[in-house]
């Protein structure tokens, strides 16, 4: 198969920059098609460690084109932050391996005041977001006020219509939020700085990608955040501002249906979340916080501590549907090693009826009773193994349950943190 999308399937933060990273390998170019800095892959490449937010993980490897694709929303001062620190470190990337869409939308500083002031404003009821202005900068694309890569081209225009933003941004920041304003000239001059570095970069993604792969290159699509964050099949509104789903790398890339060969879906071997909202299979107290610790679970966002549970099969059944899986990777399943039993929450009680997937009406999802099925653990150390038969049986057991109650082929497991700790069954490009 030659174009392969991979998302998250829970949300957010499956361990996706991995398996990313091994199959950008098989790939010309890798491509990110929705959200913006609110997402971080983290990756450890010759001991140097890279946390990519906007640019996708081919840029680590030298032959790679990378492509910011229309869907996305991108701060362009953290953008060249992020250019500025690969190069340092010896990922240079010049326009030919590094393109942005015209139609790929500006992240303004005063979407980031918007963010934050209205995450204060509403108190108990805040989404708990990463606070770099991704919902506000998606409010104004779908109001036809944002700016967009193309706005960039004529600075004279330009110059005006961030001004008038910037304007009524802050009318509705002093009015509305009662917060501090945004001054207007400071973000007018380093628009005007990062425009001169960022004009040779722009292109129309759409048209490249299409040509690319009628030429029979391979194609990789990296999903950021996750399917429980979607803004349609998410927790709404506990989700991100973007369709986090497979589809969204249709609208958001400029390619049509069908040309995706295959939508790779990761999900750990037990649940995170950052950030506010339902979350039925959530565990607490010592047992929690030991899998926090054991697995690092710390937003590479914000810092923040995440959330943590069992694997829950009836996201993971939402998820193969709205993203139509071909296949599955889990990931983190080292990270279990000790626990005995686990639990799998294998579908929800609501008032004595049964759900084996998400309850009809996202409102019954703060009154679920999670159904757990209990698994033996196991207490081998499993980063060496490289097949299934390297795995202790117990471990071998949980995987296969999960293939079985998600219905889908089990293509990765990962069982530890460097790149070779995978177990590799099936890899799309090669399939
Ligand atoms: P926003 O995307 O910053 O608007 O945040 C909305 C919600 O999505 C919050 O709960 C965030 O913590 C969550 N979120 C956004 N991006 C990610 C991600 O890449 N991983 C995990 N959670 C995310
Ligand atoms: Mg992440």
């Amino acid at each position: 198969m030659k174009t392969v999308a991979v998302v998250g399937i829970q949300w957010g933060d499956e361990g996706k920059g991995k398996i990313v990273d091994l199959l950008a390998h098989d790939a010309d170019i890798v491509v990110r098609y929705q959200g913006g800095n609110n997402a971080a892959h983290t990756l450890v490449v010759g001991g140097d460690k890279f946390i990519l937010r906007l640019i996708p993980s081919g840029a680590l490897l030298r032959e790679k084109v990378c492509v910011l694709g229309n869907g996305m929303v991108v701060d362009p001062v953290a953008l060249l932050g992020e250019i500025d620190d690969l190069k340092r470190k010896g990922f240079a990337l010049n326009p030919g391996r590094l393109k942005i869409s015209y139609d790929a939308h500006l992240v303004m500083p005063y979407h980031r005041a918007i963010d934050r002031s209205r995450e204060a404003h509403l108190g108990k009821r805040a989404i708990g977001t990463t606070g770099f202005g991704i919902g506000p900068a998606y409010e104004d694309k779908m109001s036809r006020l944002g700016l967009r890569f193309d706005d960039l081209v004529d600075l004279n225009t330009f110059t005006e219509k961030l001004r008038r933003n910037i304007r009524d941004k802050n009318a509705h920041l002093r009015a509305v939020l009662k917060a501090k304003t945004v001054p207007a000239e400071p973000i007018v001059a380093a628009m005007r700085t990062a425009r001169r570095r960022l004009l040779p970069y722009l292109c129309d993604t759409g048209a490249f990608l299409d040509d690319a792969i009628r030429a029979g290159q391979s194609v990789l699509f990296e999903g950021a955040h996750g399917t429980m964050l979607d803004i349609d099949h998410g927790t709404y509104p506990y989700v991100t501002s973007s369709n986090c789903v497979a589809s969204a790398v249709f609208a958001g890339s400029g390619i049509g249906p069908a040309s995706l060969d295959a939508v790779l879906g990761i999900s750990k071997a037990y649940t995170t979340r950052v950030g506010a909202g339902p979350f039925p299979s959530e565990m607490f107290g010592t047992l929690a916080d030991s899998v926090r610790e054991e697995g690092v679970e710390f937003g590479s966002a914000t810092g923040r501590p995440r959330r943590i549970g069992w694997f829950d099969a009836a996201v993971a059944r939402h998820s193969v549907r709205v993203n139509g899986l071909w296949g599955i990777a889990i990931t983190k399943l080292d990270v279990l090693t000790g626990i005995d039993p686990l639990q799998i929450c294998v579908g929800y009680d609501v008032r004595g009826k049964r759900y084996d997937a998400m309850p009809p009406g996202r409102h019954m999802l703060d009154r679920v009773k999670p159904v757990y099925e209990e698994m033996p653990g196991w207490r081998d150390d499993l980063t060496g193994a490289r097949t299934m038969n390297d795995l202790p049986a117990a471990a071998r057991r949980y995987l296969v349950r999960l293939a079985e109650l998600t219905g889908v082929r089990l293509a990765m497991v990962g069982v530890g943190a460097a790149r070779e700790s995978t177990i590799v069954l099936a890899n799309p490009f090669h399939s």
